[in-house]
């Protein structure tokens, strides 16, 4: 989708982070966005802060896990703006960095319910609405370099993101094979300085009261803090918006803003090719 300027851009967990980045890029590109967040206050702020500076933003209130919210949200979006071009299924969660078998299922089950129904949410409600229209069209599925690789101790989210990695793929031939004018891709970074990481601000209230019950080991306690200052150290999202702009305009599927990253991905399909035992981070072992 070459030309952004005058359409609607749609981009889910706006309130922080790369979806307000890329928010912000795309209103500077001269788009109309509706920001959507489950943080009310922040997502309102964020769009604020866009209209002040001279564009068309809405702030919607959304939470992606809740199917009849996303319907609304699509329902207020097409009322209000006619059509949706570009579709972000961006917010997403982390969760406990911890062993598979100490995360407590309720874990699993949020980060599944966040990054991989949110996306399916997103995807429903919007696309019928977005085909019909018959325009040119964008949905962009924030994955993670996680969805291509699986390192330890983030089993529930790098699960997640490869199965949003292989929606984008299913999605992307369906739209291809029904002659549609939607383009599709998948944005999978690697470490972006951002709130993600700040796990007590982000879990429900029910789901800290099952985490509190797990003691943190030492390990665990560690392991969270090297992920904090991991993701501090890193780039940040501003960096990120700016190479989705140009991958849109440029058609591009796959989006991997950490070039460094592409050799463990690449020793990850070789293992898998030659049957050998997985590694991360590393060449394969001959
Ligand atoms: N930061 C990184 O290192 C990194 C790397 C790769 C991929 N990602 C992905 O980028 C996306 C954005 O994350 P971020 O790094 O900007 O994190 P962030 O925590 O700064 O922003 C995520 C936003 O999503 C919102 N959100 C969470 N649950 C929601 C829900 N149920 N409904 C609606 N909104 C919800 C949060 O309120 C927050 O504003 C996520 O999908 C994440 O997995 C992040």
């Amino acid at each position: 989708m070459k030309e952004l300027e005058g359409k609607v851009a749609v981009v889910t967990g706006a309130a922080a982070g790369i979806g307000l980045a890329m928010a912000e890029r795309f209103a500077n590109e001269g788009m109309k966005v509706v920001l959507a967040d489950r943080d009310v206050g922040g997502v309102q702020e964020a769009a604020n802060r866009i209209v002040d500076g001279g564009a068309t933003a809405h702030a919607i209130a959304v939470d992606v896990t809740i199917p009849g919210e996303v319907e609304a949200f699509a329902d207020e979006v097409f009322r209000d703006f006619g059509n949706v071009h570009l579709l972000c299924n961006n917010a997403g969660v982390l969760g406990r960095v911890q062993s598979s078998w100490q995360q407590p299922v309720e874990n699993w089950r949020w980060v599944f319910d966040v990054n991989v129904l949110g996306v399916a949410h997103g995807q429903h409600y919007f696309l019928p609405r977005m085909i019909e229209a018959g325009e040119q069209g964008y949905v962009l599925n924030t994955g993670s370099i996680a969805g291509l690789l699986s390192g330890p101790f983030f089993a529930p989210y790098n699960a997640s993101k490869h199965a949003v990695v292989a929606m984008t793929e299913c999605l992307h031939h369906e739209l291809r094979a029904t002659g549609s004018r939607i383009e599709v891709g998948v944005l999978c970074p690697g470490w972006v300085h951002t709130g993600l990481a700040d796990l007590e601000a982000k879990m429900p209230d029910s789901l800290k009261m099952v985490n509190a019950k797990v003691e943190a080991s030492r390990q665990a306690t560690e392991r969270d803090d090297s992920v904090r200052k991991m993701v501090a150290e890193s780039i940040g999202p501003d960096k990120i918006a700016e190479i989705v702009v140009d991958a849109i305009k440029e058609g591009r599927f796959y989006i991997l803003p950490h070039p460094e990253r592409k050799e463990d991905v690449r020793n990850r399909m070789e293992t898998i090719l030659e049957e050998r035992i997985p590694t991360f981070g590393a060449p394969p072992a001959k």
